[in-house]
């Protein structure tokens, strides 16, 4: 049976907690230089048909130091551009012989299509407004690093929650882990559905912050909005932006976190942004080390049912 990684939402909270302790593992082994090679190897393909530059990276850094084959695949350059459907590409790259597949796609709920067709392992790497389940893992592990726990933690999640599959995986997971989540954010950028989110809605930003232990911004997904969403970045700046000044309501010790890419300016300033509460570039080593995790998870399964 095929390991795949699809949604935190699928996900037991023993299974998070063994990605998360194979992540810190891997963190060592390359801090260290020591050698992390999988063996047996194999070949992933990386099939990004959406931009990404973090994400997209890490995880070719991630098969690297794991000593797989990469296979890199974007929308634009094969034959999805000829009209060829999801289901016919994924099933074209099975009988290519490839072990597992990375994908990023617009559509919500494509990584689990994708699952079915390939028949081996997937790991989601963004599927439209759904799920990113590697950020919340390498989220997670910036959190325990710097706060040394999740469970009891106040996390508030700030900003275009509606098109945010970041904001997804990671209320998913931190209310597995025990952490109270808060959603906050303009009505007009939080879903109808909250009621199936694992958290409190706030549409003020200091109520939402206060004594928060984290602070996680997200992105104005301006690509996802339809017109007439937001009246203005420069209000929603004014309302929302986490600064020093507005981020006196949240805990004294709060970590600052954001998914990236940064508006600077609009959902943080560049004091907190470059300050010494900034988890961010935290967030981007750490991506790299659950990578590894995700892959060596989904490939020791594929091993073991041989
Ligand atoms: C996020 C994504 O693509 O979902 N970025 C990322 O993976 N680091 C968030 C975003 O695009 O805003």
């Amino acid at each position: 049976m095929s390991r795949h990684l699809l949604a935190i939402r699928l996900l037991e909270r023993p299974q998070i907690e063994e990605l998360i302790d194979l992540g810190r593992h891997y963190k060592q082994k390359v801090e260290s230089n020591e050698g992390a090679a999988l063996t047996p190897g194999g070949s992933v393909g990386l099939l990004f048909f959406e931009n990404s530059t973090r994400t997209r990276v890490s995880f070719e850094q991630a098969a690297s130091y794991l000593g797989l084959r990469v296979v890199n695949f974007s929308g634009s350059g094969s034959s999805l551009s000829k009209g060829e459907s999801l289901k016919d590409t994924l099933l074209t790259l099975r009988y290519e012989r490839l072990d597992a597949v990375v994908m990023r796609h617009s559509a919500s709920g494509s990584a689990q299509m994708a699952a079915r067709h390939f028949q081996r392992p997937v790991i989601n790497a963004g599927d439209g407004e759904h799920e990113h389940p590697t950020q919340a893992l390498g989220d997670a592990l910036t959190i325990l690093q710097r706060k040394g726990r999740i469970e009891g933690l106040k996390v508030a999640i700030v900003g275009d929650v509606l098109h945010s599959r970041v904001a997804r995986s990671n209320a998913w997971l931190l209310q597995k882990l025990g952490a109270e989540v808060r959603f906050v954010g303009p009505r007009s950028l939080m879903p109808s559905s909250t009621g199936l989110l694992p958290g409190q809605v706030f549409y003020d930003l200091r109520p939402g912050i206060t004594g928060a232990d984290v602070v996680m911004c997200l992105r104005l997904q301006k690509e996802r909005m339809t017109d007439g969403l937001l009246s203005s970045v420069r209000e929603y700046a004014s309302m929302y932006q986490i600064n020093r000044r507005t981020l006196k309501s949240a805990s004294p010790e709060a970590l600052v976190m954001h998914p990236g890419p940064l508006n600077r300016g609009i959902e943080l300033d560049d004091a907190v942004a470059d300050g010494a509460a900034s988890g961010i570039l935290d967030q981007v080593q750490n991506g790299i080390y659950v990578r590894m995790a995700a892959l060596h998870w989904a490939f020791a399964a594929q091993e073991a049912g041989k």
